[in-house]
């Protein structure tokens, strides 16, 4: 099993990222840059933690006509980032145009091909919320309908909540990769979380990877925060040294 733990660096500074970088490094699977640190970082926080060896998930959720998402994906590809994320509502063509371009990008660069992750409905909507955008048929209704959409538009990933694994493993089966944030142990602060799980309950349900900050990048030290949740999920995904 790879190590699933993605931490979300939601910091204001490169600086500070770095140094959350290299005490986590070696105890998780990858790094989350948002639109906080990226909008103050730049490209070189892309790189500079790139430097390190660690993976990238480049979280700018990307939503426009598909050439400017296909030239956008070109740039992150470019920048050696391994998942990026697209909003599932920028429609079919959109969602293929990325998936194109990252692969021929990654070709011609001879690396492999990021993995692209579907954003459906973000969990800050409610029905009331998607009925105000003319959407009827609820939030998990929703979700479906994106996901699907973005499995037949040729996208291997969703970022989906705890609570969607389940019906989304079930809708799309095994292959589909399901990264989910809203991670927390019973014993810790939700903070603004609504709808959260555990991270061994949400990797039996079938998560692929696990965004986590708060509880990581908020502990007094993140890297037992970090063992210890991987310690919980199996130990032997403790490195040994
Ligand atoms: O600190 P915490 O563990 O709540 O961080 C979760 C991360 O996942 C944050 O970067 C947040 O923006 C992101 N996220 C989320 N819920 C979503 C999508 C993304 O919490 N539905």
């Amino acid at each position: 099993m790879q190590n699933p733990i993605i931490v979300a660096l939601d910091v204001p500074t490169t600086h500070e990222a770095l140094e959350l970088a290299k005490e986590l490094g070696p105890v998780v699977g990858a790094f989350k840059i948002g639109k906080q640190l990226f909008v103050s970082g730049g490209p070189d926080v892309v790189r500079e933690l790139k430097d390190t060896g660690a993976k990238i998930f480049l979280d700018l959720k990307f939503h426009d006509i598909p050439n400017t998402v296909a030239k956008a994906v070109q740039s992150a590809v470019e920048m050696g980032v391994d998942m990026l994320t697209v909003h599932t509502s920028g429609g079919s063509e959109m969602l293929t145009a990325a998936e194109n371009a990252s692969n021929e990008k990654a070709a011609m660069l001879g690396i492999d091909s990021p993995l692209i992750l579907g954003v459906t409905v973000l969990t800050s909507m409610d029905d009331a919320n998607l009925a105000e955008l003319g959407i009827q048929e609820g939030t998990q209704g929703q979700v479906v309908r994106l996901a699907k959409l973005a499995a037949s538009s040729g996208l291997r990933g969703l970022v989906c909540s705890p609570q969607e694994i389940k019906f989304l493993r079930e809708e799309l089966g095994g292959n589909i990769q399901l990264v989910t944030p809203g991670i927390r142990f019973e014993s810790s602060p939700a903070d603004d979380q609504k709808r959260t799980m555990s991270p061994v309950e949400a990797i039996k349900a079938g998560a692929s990877w696990l965004v986590i900050g708060r509880p990581i990048t908020l502990a007094e030290s993140p890297r037992a925060a970090a063992i210890d949740i991987l310690n919980s999920i199996d130990p032997e995904l403790v490195p040994s040294d």
